[in-house]
């Protein structure tokens, strides 16, 4: 039997949600990630390290003992440079700040209008040696919405990179081959994160023959040249590239409405196994531990997993749905056949931690 054992992966971009959604986002989470960087998009937002803090003892409530999420922060416009100074004093759970341009995805209305008037708070993220996480993409109803995200590239990135250029930066979810060349041409402090579902897919899973709304995310799937240059950054073992998987749980009735599809595909039930069936179809399985269990570790500058788990190539099919609090998710690959499976590493299910 084929197998692959890995240095434990972590999740550098994962929405765990609240409320009667977490308990299930956390369960499978926690089984094979050993970090998770937790975004702050909740309503109302995380933007503090004390609504972290408390975000942080609710998760572990539902989690594995092994399991340890972090937190990036929502940039608002009422965050000042001390109170960056503060979150790195006080919570170490807390590597990076997450900047949303205010409309650009979920919950994004308390984000960011004047990504210039955020320079003095830059400048605290740069000194205190945080990471900035970035949602890039623009929202003016004049750009394209194929386009949104090399536009900002050009437009605001380039900017930020050259003004703070000891900033560690990571590109969210990147979409295009332009952020892959971007992120290729930049130096080792500015970073990006890739999706399973951008990777596995292009835009006519989401629009050719039939509408498909379980596809819908944000940025939105491109055509598959730049599905290509994705895979191509993924596989290649350049350090700059690592997982994050963007799972972004929304309820069936939330998709599949006729008018107002949440944007998000839900990933956590397979997350490392769906990276594996891309990485196999390229014959690129001795890279994606690299991709998973090293480069974010390394870049965040916390110590690699020491343990691993094991992924044996065997058929399964996925659930078509998953109980998600009483709602009902369509989970990416629901009633399809993945090909490699966790076998063994586990968390483990006992966790001492107790809500107070
Ligand atoms: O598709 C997405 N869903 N993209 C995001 O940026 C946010 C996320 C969510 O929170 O639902
Ligand atoms: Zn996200």
């Amino acid at each position: 039997m084929e197998q692959i054992t890995l240095t434990r992966p972590d999740d550098w971009h994962i929405h765990l949600r609240d409320g009667a959604y977490l308990k299930r986002t956390v369960e499978d989470a926690s089984r094979y990630f050993g970090r998770v960087l937790a975004m702050p998009n909740l309503f109302p937002p995380i933007t503090s390290g004390s609504l972290a803090d408390n975000y942080r003892k609710k998760i572990l409530s539902y989690s594995r003992t092994g399991f340890e999420p972090l937190f990036a922060l929502y940039l608002t416009e009422e965050t000042t440079p001390h109170s960056v100074n503060e979150t790195k004093e006080n919570y170490d759970f807390v590597p990076a700040y997450k900047l949303y341009p205010s409309g650009v995805t979920t919950n994004s209305e308390f984000g960011i209008k004047s990504i210039e008037n955020m320079y003095p708070v830059f400048d605290a993220i740069q000194e205190n040696d945080l990471v900035l996480c970035i949602h890039g993409e623009v929202t003016n109803p004049e750009v394209d919405v194929y386009d949104r995200e090399s536009y900002f590239i050009d437009k605001y990135l380039k900017k930020i990179v050259q003004t703070f250029p000891s900033m560690r930066i990571v590109l969210e979810h990147i979409t295009t081959e332009e952020a892959v060349n971007f992120i290729k041409e930049s130096n080792d402090k500015v970073a990006a994160t890739i999706t399973a579902h951008h990777l596995l897919y292009d835009r006519n899973k989401l629009l050719a023959g039939t509408l498909n709304p379980l596809y819908y995310c944000l940025p939105i799937l491109k055509r598959n040249t730049h599905q290509k240059a994705l895979i191509e950054a993924a596989i290649s073992g350049n350090k700059s590239f690592f997982l994050g998987t963007d799972s972004a749980p929304h309820p069936r009735q939330e998709k599949e409405k006729i008018c107002g599809c949440a944007a998000g595909c839900y990933t956590s039930h397979a997350g490392i196994e769906l990276y594996a069936e891309v990485f196999d179809s390229q014959n690129a399985m001795s890279r994606l531990e690299g991709f998973s269990s090293h480069f974010g570790a390394d870049f965040y500058r916390f110590p690699r997993n020491r343990d691993t788990i094991t992924m044996e190539r065997r058929d399964w099919i996925v659930d078509q749905k998953i109980d998600f609090g009483g709602d009902e998710l369509t989970p990416i690959k629901a009633g399809e056949t993945l090909n490699w499976k966790i076998e063994s590493g586990e968390n483990s299910t006992a966790r001492e931690y107790q809500l107070e």
